[in-house]
């Protein structure tokens, strides 16, 4: 448990009341308003257990706490409420403390220390653009193996790429009959040209249907391991996967595994085989299947024609990572249209009997809107990321462009973090699930809810950091004014922010804490002079600026932020 205040409070109501320390713990809350204390214990179970009015609990339970206990400054019973008061300027040196001696690590914790977490995102599909899709399972993805890092679990962030399947044998097939002068242009633009030779083959059999057999003859060669065929599709992943990387390094992700489907195309088989002998599937025309309810879709895991399908691999990669990692979790980052795959997916690895099924974990989320529609990566959207990217350099570059301080190469490089913050906090500062409405204003604004504001505002208190070079030691903290007071409960809140987005998957809690905590700090900067400010009231100030520097570049980071001191 991060916080320990919340833990003292149970301790201390566990004495005088008739709850065991974690009852009350579970029972504590966060007043909806900060002048109703900091922690609330709720006394309506208590009310019934003594078969009693709530009001008059709360003020006999308050009555115990005359004197407040240590780090509080007072105990009130307010409606069925006791609420406890922090002591705040003991609260602001504790805070200002640890933040200060922690510093990258405040906000951590060792709670998945020795767990294991494969998180499985991205996972484009090779010979394919990259979709939107992808981008946000690449930013999500990102984000959660840094938050369940911070948190001490060891992560194994897998992109699981979708490289088996039948329509390579179309892609085979294309190339085999008109690849050979593209040669050149497959180095320089892989992805482009390979979707080029897709589409042609898919006109082409239009009107000579026999392609298809042959095309079905390569993928047969496929599975039998004909040197040949394998070359080719090897030579189509690798194309693909250099491809892919340049815009991971533009973003900064990174991954433990490039694995694939097609590394399962042998345990699949085994997997059929066993679903049919446990009784799990059944046929159907020829085809097998694993039956959900009446009006559900079943779960398709061989086709008529005997070759197995992306949910039987996906049956055989679990099990092997299983096998493999003993994961504690394995989380699934994609987008919510596979829904049913994966609640389909969960379930069958129950029936199949692995108690580990119910750590697998589907992270959804919602698709983007283009004002144009739903983006897709069939025709007119090729190079859509890649022009989203660039569009974006070239907003940045705009605006810092005018600013004579920073030099020509500075400027480039501000531009680029600039545009890949703007680009992950745009997404992570929605709900996940919620669809998305691609708005270029919103995305790059300096005012308000965006990556942008994010990082004038932490920049603009590191360079206040920059002009006073020695910070004073902090011997006593003056009176605080109501914007200090909110700033600094921001920063002792935010292990408990870090905790939140992992439970719930969901890094925008930690994107709206920033914007929060961004924003409360733009405040305290407008109303309370720190430079020209008398001495003490000067070194707290500092410290807690320096201190939500700090805060902010830690959850900047977990995002998958680049936080700049300049811009
Ligand atoms: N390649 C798939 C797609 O683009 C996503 C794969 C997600 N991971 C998985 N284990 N199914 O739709």
């Amino acid at each position: 448990m991060v916080d320990s205040k919340k833990e003292i409070v149970a301790e201390l109501l566990s004495k005088e009341v008739n709850l065991s320390k974690e009852d009350v713990f579970k029972l504590l809350e966060k007043p909806k308003y900060s002048n109703l204390g900091d922690i609330s214990f709720p006394c309506f179970v208590l009310a019934s257990i003594y078969k009693k009015n709530p009001f008059m609990v709360a003020q006999e339970v308050a009555s115990r706490f005359e004197f407040a206990p240590e780090g509080f400054s007072k105990v009130q019973a307010i409606g069925g409420y006791v609420n406890f008061f922090y002591n705040n300027s003991m609260l602001a040196k504790q805070v200002l403390e640890s933040i200060l001696y922690k510093k990258k690590k405040y906000g951590s914790s060792k709670i998945g220390k020795g767990k294991k977490i494969i998180i499985d995102y991205s996972s484009p599909n090779i010979a394919k653009p990259m979709s939107i899709g992808h981008l946000r399972s690449t930013i999500i993805g990102n984000s959660l193996y840094k938050i369940f890092s911070f948190q001490g679990y060891s992560c194994i962030g897998i992109n699981y790429l979708g490289d088996y399947g039948t329509q390579f044998g179309k892609m085979l097939c294309a190339y085999d009959k008109w690849g050979k002068p593209l040669e050149e242009e497959m180095k320089k633009k892989p992805i482009e040209t390979m979707l080029g030779l897709y589409v042609k083959f898919t006109e082409e059999s239009e009107k000579n249907p026999a392609l298809e057999d042959e095309a079905r003859a390569w993928f047969k060669k496929m599975e039998d391991g004909d040197k040949k065929a394998l070359e080719l599709w090897k030579t189509f992943r690798d194309l693909s996967i250099g491809d892919f990387k340049k815009f991971y390094d533009l973003l900064g992700v990174e991954f433990d595994v490039y694995s694939g489907e097609s590394q399962f195309k042998e345990k699949a088989k085994l997997v059929i085989e066993r679903l049919k002998a446990q009784k799990i599937a059944v046929e159907s025309e020829g085809a097998w299947l694993v039956p959900f309810g009446k009006d559900e879709a079943p779960l398709l895991i061989q086709k008529n024609d005997g070759a197995s399908l992306y949910a039987t691999r996906d049956i055989a990669a679990a099990e092997e990572h299983f096998k493999k990692y003993k994961f504690y979790r394995k989380i699934y980052v994609v987008g919510t249209e596979q829904n049913i795959h994966f609640n389909h997916l969960f379930s069958t690895l129950q029936r199949m009997g692995y108690p580990w099924a119910k750590n697998c974990v589907h992270v959804g989320f919602g698709m983007i809107y283009l004002p144009e529609g739903k983006i897709s990566t069939r025709k007119g959207n090729l190079v859509f990321l890649e022009d989203v990217l660039q569009r974006i350099f070239e907003l940045t570059r705009e605006f810092i462009d005018k600013d004579p301080k920073f030099s020509k190469k500075e400027k480039e490089k501000i531009a680029k973090a600039v545009g890949i913050s703007a680009l992950i906090y745009g997404d992570l500062s929605n709900d996940r699930v919620k669809d998305i409405k691609f708005d270029w204003n919103r995305l790059l604004r300096l005012e308000g809810d965006s990556g942008p504001y994010i990082q004038y505002t932490y920049a603009r208190a590191s360079s206040i950091m920059k002009k006073e070079k020695v910070l004073q030691k902090l011997s006593s903290i003056p009176n605080m004014t109501k914007d200090e007071e909110t700033l600094i409960k921001d920063l002792d809140s935010f292990p408990e922010v870090v905790e939140n987005a992992a439970e719930h998957y969901s890094s925008h809690i930690i994107a709206n804490y920033l914007l929060r905590t961004a924003d409360h700090f733009s405040t305290f900067y407008e109303k309370c002079p720190v430079l020209t400010a008398e001495k003490e009231v000067k070194a707290f100030r500092l410290h807690l600026t320096k201190a939500f520097a700090q805060v902010m570049e830690n959850g900047m980071l977990l995002l998958g932020m680049v936080p700049l001191k300049r811009m």
